[in-house]
């Protein structure tokens, strides 16, 4: 028998610590929580892509009345982004939350399972690594790729 253990690298920084471009995805990501459709958990969720054609590409969490429906603004995100521009490699993406305080988390929130096996697709359909960058208020995580959010993910290719 074997021991082992998977370690999650990530920085923790602070808005003002982010470049240019980082800092403008945050912002995409921040404006897009206004665009959630989220009245069953008010929670509002917004997410940034960045993709390596220049465009940033952004979605929202989309709630429905028959709940498993709805979906989350990662893979709001990621869906339009590969169905706009099919060709485009993801590059970063930014995931920022307002609470059902109305105000924005103080811990950033990271993508549900679901979201980290679906934007690990497109990570590796983009052959480089994409950004992971969470926001909350008091602090931002960095992580440096989707792979690295999800330990032992089942990928076919
Ligand atoms: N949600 C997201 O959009 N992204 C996440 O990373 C976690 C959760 C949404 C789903 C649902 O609309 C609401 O947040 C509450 O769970």
């Amino acid at each position: 028998m074997k021991e082992k253990e998977l370690v999650i690298p990530m920085l923790e920084l602070s808005y003002d610590e982010l470049n240019d471009s980082q800092k403008h995805l945050v912002e995409k990501a921040r404006e897009a929580c206004r665009r959630s459709y989220a009245p069953y958990s008010k929670f509002h969720v917004g997410a940034a892509i960045a993709l390596d054609n220049g465009e940033t590409v952004t979605g929202s969490n989309q709630e429905n009345a028959a709940y498993p429906s709805g979906t989350c603004a990662e893979r709001t995100a990621a869906y339009y982004a590969h169905s706009t521009y099919p060709e485009a490699r993801f590059k970063a993406i930014a995931i920022a939350a307002i609470g059902t305080d109305g105000r924005e988390v103080a811990e950033p929130v990271s993508p549900c399972g679901a979201c980290r096996q679906a934007l690990l697709e497109y990570e590796t359909l983009s052959r480089n690594n994409v950004e992971v960058i969470l926001v909350g208020s008091q602090k931002i995580y960095v992580l440096p790729s989707v792979r690295s959010t999800l330990p032992l993910a089942f990928c076919e290719f």
